[in-house]
């Protein structure tokens, strides 16, 4: 495993592995890594001669400066966990060698920004889109591996990708569960022994609206259903939406194929999202 810190110095190295026929696969993280990270590492393992993990926490994206101080910083367990999973190379730049100067590009992704994530965490996608758009144009993957549990950042690296010109290929991986149905995520480490038993209720929550769905229950029908599941108030529920799942517009008719069901909230002071795809997996 190599462990890159400089951006020079990492497109060097990529191109000469490029000139030599090597086809490179990125992974975009901010570190505190699990299972879920490790599986788009394994696959783009897998797919490619070279992998590039990175591991940036990206001020831009944190509309929440609390939860950017307290975003969990766990370097030495990653890097163990990555060494473990095969031959690789790490990209773990300084804020300085990302961020010289504060970006004076900023990026607005229309409609797919205004609800959900966008709705609730204003500029959040700005900041995606730049930290992506440079990760991508540094490393110049063939490949880019991101997961389904951030359906809408999807969404968005896409629109991005298209729009930009992009010459890489995106790939939607599916979400790695916790046994009682928790989706992994860096913030799990910090919700406290009650709050993490309350935590799979959003998954509970996906799965109950999707069996009524298929169930051929009214949109509305299945959104009270959902809300009354957090009336005792112990779990916030900030949204849950039905969307298609590629432009995340809302459905009206539960007819259609290839729809999402997210779901966003706060256990305590821990702001969790889920989502499942009905039917058309990514
Ligand atoms: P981060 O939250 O570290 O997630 C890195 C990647 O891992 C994302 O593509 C995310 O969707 C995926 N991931 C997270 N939890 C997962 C799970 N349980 N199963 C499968 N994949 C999972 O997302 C970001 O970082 C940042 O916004 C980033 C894209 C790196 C830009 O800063």
């Amino acid at each position: 495993m190599q462990v890159f810190r400089e951006i020079k110095a990492l497109q060097a190295y990529l191109e000469i592995k490029k000139c030599e026929g090597a086809t490179i696969g990125l992974v975009p993280t901010m570190g505190a890594l699990h299972d879920g990270h490790l599986s788009l590492v394994k696959k783009s393992i897998q797919d490619n001669h070279i992998t590039v993990t990175s591991i940036f926490v990206n001020p831009v994206q944190f509309n929440n400066p609390d939860d950017l101080i307290r975003y969990p910083g766990t370097l030495e367990e990653d890097l163990t966990l990555l060494g473990e999973v095969g031959d690789h190379v790490v990209f773990y730049p300084e804020q300085q060698e990302m961020y010289a100067d504060k970006p004076v590009v900023s990026m607005d992704f229309g409609e797919l920004e205004r609800r959900m994530e966008g709705e609730f965490r204003p500029g959040h996608f700005n900041g995606v889109g730049i930290v992506v758009a440079k990760l991508l144009g540094i490393a110049k993957p063939h490949k880019a591996y991101f997961g389904q549990k951030d359906l809408q950042q999807f969404a968005v690296i896409q629109q991005l990708v298209k729009d930009l010109s992009y010459d890489v290929e995106l790939k939607c991986m599916p979400i790695i569960r916790e046994p009682d149905g928790l989706a992994l995520s860096s913030r799990n480490r910090r919700l406290s022994p009650a709050e993490r038993k309350k935590a799979p209720i959003f998954y509970e929550a996906l799965k109950m609206a999707e069996k009524l769905y298929l169930q051929g229950n009214s949109i509305d029908f299945i959104g009270t259903e959902v809300r009354n599941l957090f009336d005792s108030g112990e779990v916030i529920l900030e949204y849950f939406e039905i969307v298609d799942a590629c432009s995340l517009e809302k459905i009206e008719d539960t007819t259609k194929k290839n729809v999402a069901m997210c779901i966003a909230g706060y256990v305590g002071e821990i702001r969790l999202i889920d989502n499942v795809i009905i039917g058309n997996e990514y």
